[in-house]
């Protein structure tokens, strides 16, 4: 072998050693952390030739990108065409009009309608009916001295609040749940599975179908929700078309449950895993909000976000070319030690805690007052009315969703604590 020969081989060995195909190794899946601090080491605006695309793992990266790169990244449908894709065309026309996939100004226009639907004072109304949705969920399992904390509580708890934020009928809870999963396993992941294309196609087909009739029903029959105030939002005479509303009533749904899910699961893992913290939690309720951004912060449910270079340019002292994709890992940003000391150390404590869990900028997450209050509230009742929470001995396995974080199944046992009766709440005529 010729001395260029091995630098090559050299060369491809290492970008094989730091792809982040790796994810798709159970064993990798299950802590990627050693993967992204090696990533951040050794190449932190790496060019990964499996993936056809930049990842960046350094926080300050990862801020610029998200503050300066393009999310405007749904293929059109001549680029389909070209990928021999063209049946994804109904995806694409979905995505174009979903505000996460869009930039300034049709993603100004859009965000400011639908805050105007989703403010501050219309989510702190929800506080009372969470804290009832979660005790109701935890009677359910207290007599059993044992739960499965996704099935019983992490998945249902976002399922039936998202039903209700948006207007739905709560009974619809586990067909939406079922679409958003399939919509979040093409998000999550970083390329086209074409063995799930049919039944991608099939979830945007009823999905589209479901949300139209709900505009329609909702139209007819005013109700309380996202769906009925993203209807009547409005700007200087500026409203939202009926397709744009069930496109983001989509991504609303979407976001809403999967991450949710996944940040109420990854916690209550990582408190397991960390004895000492979850007992200085139990004994200071005061430290939930704090606890629970470093739940974010440490097991991110959303690990990465994708944007295009907006023009020829240069990071991490890379050229990169206009149009290229950019892989932002918000998880390795998270555990990046320029940024927090320590970063492999889970401290409900921690105060100096800007994690980017939530993304930033303008595509910064809609729903995290939402996400934060669901979090706060299930961690503070799990831990008030049960003690000594064990992990069953069990196979972890973490979802194949290589984007969102989360297990599919969590299994402890229990004891009931003396304080396991519900709070007295106003407003609560329970
Ligand atoms: C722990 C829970 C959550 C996490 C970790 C999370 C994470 C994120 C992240 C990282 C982004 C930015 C993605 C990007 O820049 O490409 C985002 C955006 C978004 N999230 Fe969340 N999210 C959570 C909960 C929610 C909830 C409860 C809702 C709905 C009520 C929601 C709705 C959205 C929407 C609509 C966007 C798009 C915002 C835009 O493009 O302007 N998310 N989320």
């Amino acid at each position: 072998m010729s001395p260029g020969a091995e630098s090559v081989a050299r060369v491809e060995n290492d970008d094989a050693a730091l792809s982040l195909y790796h994810l798709l190794d159970p064993a990798v899946l299950a802590n990627p952390y050693p993967l992204f601090h090696r990533l951040r080491r050794e190449d932190p605006v790496h060019w990964d030739p499996f993936l056809h695309a930049w990842v960046v793992t350094r926080y300050a990266d990862v801020l610029e990108v998200l503050h300066t790169f393009a999310a405007d990244r749904t293929p059109t449908p001549e680029q389909l065409a070209s990928m021999g894709l063209a049946q994804m065309a109904p995806l694409a026309q979905l995505m174009v009009k979903q505000m996460l996939f869009m930039d300034a100004s049709a993603h100004t226009r859009l965000r400011g309608l639908a805050s105007q639907a989703f403010t501050p004072a219309r989510i702190e109304t929800l506080r009372a009916h969470i804290q009832e949705i979660v005790e109701d969920l935890l009677d359910a399992v207290q007599g059993r001295g044992s739960m499965d904390v996704i099935t019983d509580l992490a998945e249902p708890l976002p399922a039936i609040v998202t039903a209700e934020m948006l207007g739905l009928p709560v009974e619809d809870r586990h067909r939406l749940k079922a679409w958003s999963a399939n919509f979040a396993e093409m998000l999550g992941n970083f390329q086209h599975n074409p063995d799930h294309a049919a039944r991608m196609l099939q979830t945007v087909e009823e999905m589209t179908a479901y949300f139209r009739d709900a505009v329609q029903e909702t139209k007819r029959h005013p109700r309380e929700g996202l769906i009925h105030s993203l209807l009547s939002a409005e700007i200087d005479g500026d409203r939202l078309t009926e397709e744009e509303v069930v496109a983001n009533t989509i991504i609303t749904m979407v976001g809403g449950q999967e991450t949710t899910t996944n940040l109420i699961g990854n916690g209550v893992l990582t408190l397991l895993r960390h004895p000492e913290q979850m007992k200085k939690l139990r004994g200071d309720s005061s430290l939930t909000a704090s606890a629970v951004e470093e739940m974010l912060r440490f097991e991110s449910p959303s690990q990465h976000t994708a944007r295009l270079a907006p023009t020829d340019r240069s990071l991490g002292g890379k050229q990169i070319r206009k149009r290229q994709a950019v892989i932002a890992v918000m998880a390795a940003a998270n555990r990046d030690p320029e940024r927090f000391p320590e970063p492999d150390r889970f401290d409900v404590t921690r105060a100096d805690n800007r994690h980017l869990a939530f993304g930033y900028a303008a595509h910064f997450c809609f729903g995290a007052p939402l996400a934060r209050m669901e979090g706060q509230i299930a961690f503070a009742a799990l831990l008030r009315r049960f003690e000594n929470i064990q992990l069953v001995p069990q196979d972890l396995v973490w979802r194949t969703n290589l984007g969102l974080r989360g297990l599919t199944s969590l299994k402890v046992n229990f004891e009931v604590s003396e304080s396991a009766s519900r709070p007295v709440q106003e407003n609560n005529p329970r």
